[in-house]
């Protein structure tokens, strides 16, 4: 997609962080940015700010699990836009513990946010840009967990590797259907924001690399080599059906 002024996006969980950071670079393309999260307070302090500057963006209180909150959101944008081009299924959370000591309650908070969020968003947010016609990219934020176990965020990497593997799947659909409609999916690694304070890159390093993915049509995002080795070993490792995956 390489006509972003004038055009829509939306964005989940754009009231800090990466989110942020995403709807902040949409806006300096010269997108329209419906702006959603469950957090009001901090949503509304950053779309006052981001409109004395000019932008055009708009806030929608959404929590991405609720599937009904996440389509009404989808409907508002084109109804105040006139069409929806970008979706940026970004609202995560995380919880750490062993995968066996974590109750059912842990479990179902991470999934339902971090995979089920991402569900949603793709049933809203798919059909309007399909409708709308034009080409348009969904963007989906995983992590470095969709590629890589990690120790005790067993939720967190059940859900992030679901992510990967929906966001395939999404783009072979759209490909299959000749749309005009690309799908990328990001693996930051240590990025300072809310979640992860002890990040080395910063958030808008990931926007700039998302924008970039919509605009080049890239599949693969990711914000730092430091992974490399262990993913290469670990798909050796499965490829030769080999037992000493590394983790
Ligand atoms: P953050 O905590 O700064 O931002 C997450 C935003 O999502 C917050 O504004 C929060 O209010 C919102 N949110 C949480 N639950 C929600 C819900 N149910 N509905 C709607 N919004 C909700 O975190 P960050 O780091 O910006 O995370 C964004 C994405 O990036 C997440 O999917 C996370 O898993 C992913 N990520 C982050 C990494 C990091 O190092 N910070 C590394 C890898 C992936």
């Amino acid at each position: 997609m390489d006509r972003f002024e004038g055009r829509t996006a939306v964005v989940t969980g754009a009231a800090s962080g990466i989110g942020l950071a995403v709807a902040e670079a949409l806006v300096a393309e010269g997108m329209r940015v419906v702006m959603t999260d469950i957090d009001a307070a901090s949503l509304d302090g950053h779309v006052a700010r981001l409109r004395d500057s000019g932008a055009d963006v708009h806030p929608i209180v959404v929590d991405v699990r609720d599937p009904d909150a996440v389509d009404a959101a989808a409907e508002a944008a084109v109804e105040l836009f006139g069409g929806l081009h970008v979706a940026v299924n970004n609202a995560g959370i995380v919880n750490r513990g062993y995968s066996w000591e974590l109750s059912l309650d842990d479990w179902h908070r991470v999934l339902d946010v971090n995979l089920w969020g991402v569900i949603h968003g793709v049933r809203a947010f798919v059909p309007r840009i399909l409708a709308t016609g034009e080409e348009g990219h969904v963007v989906n934020v995983a992590s470095m967990a969709a590629v890589q176990a990690v120790d005790r965020l067993g939720p967190y990497t059940v859900a992030k590797h679901g992510v990967l593997g929906l966001s395939d799947v999404l783009r072979l659909e759209m490909r299959s259907m000749g749309a005009p409609v690309g799908v990328s999916v990001v693996m930051p690694g240590m990025i300072r924001t809310g979640l992860n304070p002890i990040g080395t890159v910063e958030a808008s390093t990931v926007a700039v690399n998302i924008v970039d993915a919509i605009r080049t049509g890239r599949s693969y995002v990711f914000t730092d080599d430091h992974h490399a080795e262990p993913v290469e070993a670990r798909l050796r490792s499965i490829i030769a059906a080999r037992d000493d995956v590394i983790g």
